[in-house]
């Protein structure tokens, strides 16, 4: 590529040359610097200024000093330089991160967006091994205490372990009922409404059931529990089948997962609640998941907003609009 001439900027190779001209402030630093001749630099940087039409710099009083020309050529070299640097960097780490394993954690309720999160960064490094354990609420909160994962995702994260985070996504929970329930025609219900009917609770130990439990504290309300389901999924279809109404994450309703179901309005609902990866201070973090947070900080939203759309799921649901 480097001997690639451009019409107006030159070839990478005179940028560089230019760049030690003007660092070194002489032709004869930059030719030491580079382990070039000085005849060499000067021809090169005489192709360059012809180049882009125009002198790159005058030598008065064995003084270099750059024309606006020059200083305009020089900040591009620096931004085309720059740009190749990053280029190596990038490459020398997914060169560097082929192989290993990321072992994530996650509440169960996180499983409808974490895999698609998880896809676009196993197609960047395909040789990586991912381990994702699936479990409600307490499970991961025990599985964070044994300190084996790389990464926790939590609703409601434990305020009581020593830990870092990173909010990532919001989780609004919401009331849902079977299409056609007599609550579905009206608007602006009340918890009282809800507690007329039976409702469909998580287990024990279910970041959901938290969520409800304290909303409810704060609401100084109750609600009338009938049975009580380790599954969002057999919640949903219990619901759909008139055992109860219930209150869910909206994440479950996504990829046609609202069919035979419906969102009732209640006045002081959704509950508002966020998604968090959360990491051990204590554990020392493998290449992978240094890598994976950064992926997550600085492209997840965009990446999983792609994903989402690619797979016809409502993705303004999950990431808003
Ligand atoms: P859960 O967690 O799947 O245990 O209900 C969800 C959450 O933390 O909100």
């Amino acid at each position: 590529m480097s001997s690639r001439l451009h019409a107006h900027v030159g070839t990478l190779r005179q940028l560089e040359i230019l760049l030690a001209v003007h660092d070194h402030g002489s032709i004869s630093g930059a030719a030491k610097a580079l382990f070039l001749t000085q005849p060499t630099v000067s021809v090169q940087m005489r192709k360059l200024a012809d180049a882009i039409g125009s002198p790159l710099y005058k030598i008065s009083n064995r003084e270099l000093t750059f024309t606006d020309e020059g200083l305009e050529l020089l900040k591009t070299a620096v931004e085309v330089l720059d740009s190749f640097s990053r280029l190596d960097r990038t490459l020398g780490t997914m060169r560097s991160v082929k192989s290993g394993t990321l072992r994530l954690a996650v509440v169960t309720t996180s499983q409808y967006f974490i895999p698609h999160l998880l896809g676009p960064f196993c197609e960047r490094f395909p040789d990586i091994d991912v381990q994702m354990k699936v479990g409600n609420r307490q499970k991961t909160i025990e599985r964070l205490k044994q300190g084996v994962d790389d990464f926790y995702v939590f609703s409601h994260p434990p305020s009581d372990i020593e830990t870092d985070s990173i909010e990532f996504l919001d989780n609004p929970l919401v009331a849902i009922a079977y299409k056609g329930h007599p609550l579905a025609k009206r608007k602006n219900l009340t918890l009282k409404n809800l507690r007329e009917e039976p409702f469909l609770m998580r287990e024990q130990g279910s970041g959901t059931r938290h969520a409800i439990e304290e909303f409810l504290r704060t609401q100084d309300q109750q609600l009338n529990i009938k049975m009580t389901m380790e599954s969002n999924e057999a919640i949903k279809h219990s619901v759909m089948s008139k055992l109860g109404i219930s209150i869910l994450s909206a994440h479950t309703l996504t990829y046609g997962g609202k069919s035979g179901l419906t969102q009732l309005d209640v006045r002081d609902l959704p509950i508002h609640a966020h998604w968090f990866f959360v990491w051990s201070r204590s554990k020392r973090q493998t290449q992978i998941a240094a890598e994976f947070l950064q992926y997550v900080k600085s492209e997840g939203h965009n990446m999983l907003h792609r994903e989402l759309v690619r797979n016809g799921i409502e993705s303004e649901v999950l990431l808003g609009n």
